[in-house]
């Protein structure tokens, strides 16, 4: 969408100083750095797919350079998340969906504090790992399903209100649009949720969709990738287009 389409100052701001700007070297750098880290500690790791499976991978026992390539937020989307939890000043951040812990690193690099959840036992360690190694000390990294964790049926649970939300696993519409519902009561109305994968299937768009006309949700930004969905009182309900 060309910029002056957009009516709302809340989304063109956040489109010209944070989508289309580029990311801070430094910033950058710790990324490729994690990316190394995972690329210079090989492993064949067990699955537990508590998901909807992956298109390219066969399930049960994958390498490490096979999930990085298929599974992991891709460099430039890694950056992002890492500006938008900048641009947000995002505190508390919670992600539904470790894997090796790229998007978990790269919101870890602005935010205080990130939570992030994964339900693979040794995919959950592999990503511990990386995190010490890469002196990542701010991330709290839970091994639990998503379903059990939301609904806090085992040691941990959502705790306070989260600044940002990255639903990115279980890429399955009626699950999506449940843990959307779950997540609710620990968001504030400048809380910004993102749904990786909107288009990964019929079931996630319908999702999608449905989620764009929530009551709860105002703004609605469709980057074709993911879907951000803002709860700010002061907006109207729109949708926006806007490719990164
Ligand atoms: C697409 S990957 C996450 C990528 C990661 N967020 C990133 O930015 O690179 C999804 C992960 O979620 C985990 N997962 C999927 N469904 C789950 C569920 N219901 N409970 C717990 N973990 C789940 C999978 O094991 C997988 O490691």
């Amino acid at each position: 969408m060309h910029l002056h389409g957009i009516h709302s100052p809340f989304i063109y701001a956040l489109q010209r100083q944070c989508l289309l700007e580029p990311c801070e070297d430094a910033l950058k750098e710790r990324l490729v750095r994690f990316r190394e880290s995972v690329k210079k500690n090989p492993q064949k790791l067990q699955i537990t797919d508590h998901g909807a499976g992956s298109k390219y991978l066969d399930n049960h026992s994958r390498s490490t350079d096979a999930i990085l390539k298929h599974n992991c937020t891709p460099p430039r989307r890694a950056e992002l998340l890492t500006q938008l939890a900048q641009y947000l000043h995002a505190k508390k951040v919670l992600e539904l969906g470790t894997s090796l812990g790229v998007g978990t690193a790269a919101l870890a690099l602005s935010a205080e504090k990130v939570t992030t959840v994964e339900g693979s036992p040794a995919i959950h360690q592999y990503a511990s790992q990386r995190f010490v190694d890469q002196k990542l000390l701010n991330i709290n990294a839970i091994r639990d399903t998503f379903q059990d964790f939301l609904k806090g049926t085992k040691d941990n649970k959502p705790e306070g209100f989260y600044d940002l939300i990255f639903i990115d696993g279980h890429h399955d519409g009626d699950a999506t649009a449940r843990y959307f519902e779950l997540l609710l009561p620990y968001c504030h109305e400048h809380t910004l949720l993102i749904i990786d994968d909107i288009y990964w299937s019929t079931s996630m768009t319908r999702a999608w969709k449905k989620l764009q006309k929530h009551p709860r949700v105002t703004a609605s930004v469709d980057t074709f990738q993911w879907g951000l969905l803002f709860l700010r009182t002061e907006q109207r309900q729109q949708s926006f287009y806007i490719k990164v």
